[in-house]
């Protein structure tokens, strides 16, 4: 018999999930484990159907399925309709709830981290894959005053751009050139990078979108990138006297959400925080 919480992927044996979920489980005395299933595309239907038996509290759901779960389920939150796909899955009465938290996970690691609230400033997101989705949702959730998609293909920014467009909030797309970032970058009090530049083991380990020239000292730069811990990006932002926060703390809040809605209770985020930091120091 399977737990009643866990997280969900293929594959799925890098994942810290299970390491600052049960940490928080622990701590709230609540006697569950929280598992990692390894969920092939093809036994991706067969395993939600399991998440409706009584008892079964959440299913948080990595790549690569959170769009393929959105037909499966019974019911998605407006936060998951908006990003277009579902990051954690709660059982109610029976009834599958689809919800997405990487964009909430996100406002929430911004403002703990560096105390920044995004609502009236400018900002440029680089990026316009998954992660920019769930950021460029949470951005306009927070009433950011005006903003930027920069992407190497600038055909997806401008997609994303008006996909989200509503009333006074129209982004802007452009490309990755220094020309095109020189109009925007310099007044953003916000600048985040979604891309996978800098990421350990990709195509661009030593790259970044952008440089420190073009960073305002006041600004703060977000790297969802999480590996390694100091991106190209986070170097260049510190590098401009901004202030730099990194993507882990996006991948536990967004877990921490998820948490509280599965159990109902306020999550522990400092045992949370410091159950991952361990396991990350012991690399
Ligand atoms: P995720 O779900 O993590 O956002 P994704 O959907 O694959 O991942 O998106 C990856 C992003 O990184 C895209 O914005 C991609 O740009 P393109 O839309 O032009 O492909 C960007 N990216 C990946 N490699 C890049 C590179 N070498 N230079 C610039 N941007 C890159």
């Amino acid at each position: 018999m399977s737990s009643n919480i866990g997280v969900m992927g293929h594959p799925i044996g890098h994942t810290k999930s299970p390491v600052f979920q049960q940490a928080g489980l622990d701590e709230l005395g609540i006697a569950e484990t929280f598992e990692a299933w390894d969920v092939a595309p093809d036994e991706l239907e067969e395993k939600v159907t399991t998440f409706r038996a009584t008892g079964f509290l959440a299913a948080c759901v990595t790549l690569p399925h959170k769009q393929a779960v959105i037909p499966l389920v019974d019911e998605l939150t407006e936060a998951a309709e908006a990003v277009g796909a579902v990051n954690w899955i709660f059982n109610r009465d029976g009834k599958l709830v689809g919800h997405n938290t990487d964009g909430t996970g996100f406002l929430r690691a911004l403002k703990e981290n560096t105390g920044f609230d995004p609502a009236g400033v400018d900002a440029v997101v680089f990026g316009a894959g998954g992660a920019a989705r769930a950021i460029v949702y949470a951005l306009k959730l927070a009433g950011i005053a005006r903003l930027t998609i920069a992407n190497r293909t600038v055909g997806k920014a401008q997609a994303l751009a008006s996909e989200f467009s509503e009333g006074r909030f129209k982004p802007d797309a452009i490309g990755l050139s220094r020309d095109e970032l020189a109009n925007c970058a310099p007044y953003a009090q916000l600048l985040v990078n979604t891309t996978s530049l800098g990421m350990a083991g990709g195509p661009a380990e030593m790259a970044t979108p952008i440089l420190a020239d073009m960073i305002s000292a006041d600004a703060v730069g977000y790297d969802a990138v999480y590996a390694p811990p100091m991106t190209k990006f986070l170097r260049e932002v510190e590098n401009a006297g901004a202030t730099s926060a990194g993507g882990m703390t996006m991948l536990v809040y967004q877990g921490i959400e998820g948490f509280e809605m599965a159990t109902g209770q306020k999550a522990p985020v400092d045992t949370m925080f410091a159950a991952i930091g361990k396991v990350l120091k012991s690399g």
